[in-house]
C-alpha cells in the first residue's frame, strides 16, 4: 500500500486510459495496484483512505482505443517541469517494448554504457560512437534530453591503454582529448554531463584511483574546465553514490563541490546515484536536507541512477514489491518537493535488464518487470511525481 494520498482529480486525470469514476470519499484514494492495460478493458483496484473496511472497489470499464494510452511518468513529470529518466542501452532497441516504453515514460536519457571510455575509445585514437549516436538520435526523435555519462571515471570500463604506465602528461592529455572529443561531438544535443564520477572516497578524502594518483586532486577541476570549454551551454554534474542522505561521504561531496565553486570551477549540479536496498536506505528527510544544502550553493540536484533492491527482504514477493513501491515513493516524494531538484533517473526501467543481477545477485530492482509490465513501484513513482 502506498502511503501517499493521491488527489482524486489528479489520479483520474493521469490515469488516462480507463479513468475510473471511483465512488467513495472525496478525501482521496490510495492506488493499490493497476492491472496492465490491454486493448479493451482495464481494472483498477483502489481503496478508500477513510474507510479501510470498505471493500476494495474493483471497477472495470471498457475503454476505447483512443483512451488506451496509459498515463505516463513523462506526462506527470512534464506537468511539473521535472525530468524523469532512465539509463538507456541502445543494444535493446531491437526489442519493441523497450523503445516504446522508453519514449512513452521518459523525457530524459542517460547512456548506461554507450559513452563509457572503454566503449567509445577502446584503442588509442580509435573512436566508436555507434551506440552513443543511436541513443542521442533516439532522444532527438522523441524530444528527450540527454545526460552524457561518465566523462572521467577510473573505477570500471577504462580501455586497456589508459593505465598507470602512462605518464602524468600522457594521462592528462588523454583525459582532455576524451572530454573535448565526446562533449564536442554532441555539443548542443547533450543537455548535461556527469563530468566526474565517484571521485570521493567512501571513508576519507578523494578516492585514490588512477587519476588522483597520477594527476592529484586537481584532475577534478581540470575535467570540469575542459567540459565547459567544449560546450559552454551544457550543465556539468559531479556524480556519486552513498552520498544521498547525511553522513561522512555526503559531507565530503558537499565540501568538494563547495570548494570547486569557490575556485570558480564551472560545476552546475550534483547527481545522487541512489542505488539502495529496500532493507536499508537513506532517510528521505535527510535526503531533503542534503538537497537543500546543495541547492543553497546554487547547484541543481538529480537522482541519477536509482534502483531499489529487494533481495534482502524476507517477506513474500508481493509484500516485497509493496515495500519497494513505498521506498520509491517516499524517496522521490521527498526530493520533488525541493527547490533545485530537477530530475530523477532510474538505472534502467525493466528487471529484464538491470546491472544489479550481475553485480549484487538476482533481484527485481526496477519499475517494470521482465515482461515490461508496470510493477507496484511504477505506481509509487507516479504518485510521488503527481505529489500534492
Ligand atoms: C554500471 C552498468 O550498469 C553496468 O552495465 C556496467 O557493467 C558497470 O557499470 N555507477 C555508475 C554507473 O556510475 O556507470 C554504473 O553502471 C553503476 C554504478
Amino acid at each position: 500500500m502506498v502511503s501517499s494520498k493521491v488527489d482524486r482529480r489528479a489520479f483520474l486525470k493521469y490515469l488516462g486510459a480507463g479513468a475510473i469514476a471511483v465512488a467513495g470519499t472525496a478525501a482521496g484514494y490510495y492506488v493499490a495496484s493497476k492491472q496492465p492495460v490491454c486493448a479493451s478493458t482495464e481494472t483498477v483496484v483502489v481503496t478508500s483512505q477513510l474507510a479501510p473496511s470498505v471493500a476494495i472497489q474493483t471497477l472495470t470499464r471498457t475503454i476505447t482505443e483512443t483512451e488506451s494510452r496509459l498515463a505516463s511518468l513523462r506526462d506527470a513529470a512534464d506537468a511539473r517541469g521535472l525530468l524523469v529518466g532512465t539509463a538507456v542501452e541502445p543494444n535493446y532497441f531491437y526489442d519493441p517494448p523497450y523503445p516504446t516504453i522508453l519514449a512513452r515514460e521518459f523525457n530524459f536519457a542517460t547512456p548506461e554504457n554507450a559513452m563509457q571510455w572503454g566503449t567509445s575509445n577502446l584503442s588509442e585514437g580509435q573512436w566508436d560512437f555507434a551506440r552513443a549516436d543511436a541513443l542521442v538520435e533516439f532522444a532527438d526523435r522523441h524530444d528527450m534530453k540527454v545526460k552524457g555519462h561518465p566523462l572521467v571515471w577510473d573505477k570500471f570500463q577504462l580501455p586497456g591503454w589508459v593505465n598507470s604506465d602512462l605518464s602524468a602528461d600522457e594521462l592528462r592529455h588523454a583525459m582532455q582529448e576524451r572530454i573535448q572529443t565526446l562533449v564536442g561531438r554532441y555539443k548542443g544535443r547533450v543537455y548535461a554531463w556527469d563530468v566526474v564520477n565517484e571521485a570521493v572516497d567512501d571513508h576519507n578524502g578523494l578516492r585514490k584511483g588512477l587519476f588522483f594518483n597520477k594527476l592529484g586532486e586537481g584532475y577534478v577541476a581540470e575535467a570540469f574546465r575542459h567540459a565547459h570549454e567544449a560546450d559552454p551551454d551544457a550543465l556539468l554534474f559531479y556524480n556519486d553514490y552513498g552520498a544521498e542522505g547525511l553522513g561522512g561521504k555526503s559531507d565530503r561531496v558537499y565540501q568538494l563541490v563547495k570548494k570547486l565553486l569557490g575556485n570558480g570551477v564551472p560545476i552546475h549540479g550534483v547527481g545522487l546515484q541512489m542505488h539502495v536496498s529496500a532493507k536499508d536506505y537513506p532517510d528521505p528527510r535527510e535526503i531533503s536536507t542534503n538537497i537543500r544544502r546543495l541547492a543553497a550553493l546554487g547547484l541543481k540536484v538529480n537522482i541519477s541512477e536509482m534502483d531499489v533492491r529487494i533481495r534482502d527482504l524476507t517477506d513474500s514477493l508481493p509484500k516485497r514489491l509493496e515495500v519497494q513501491q513505498q521506498v520509491y515513493h517516499d524517496i522521490i516524494a521527498a526530493c520533488v518537493q525541493e527547490e533545485g531538484f530537477i530530475a530523477v533517473t532510474f538505472w534502467g526501467f525493466t528487471d529484464a535488464h538491470s546491472w544489479i543481477d550481475s553485480w549484487f545477485g538476482a533481484d527485481d530492482p526496477l519499475l517494470f518487470d521482465e515482461n515490461y509490465k508496470p510493477k507496484p513501484a511504477y505506481w509509487g513513482v507516479l504518485e510521488a511525481i503527481l505529489g500534492e
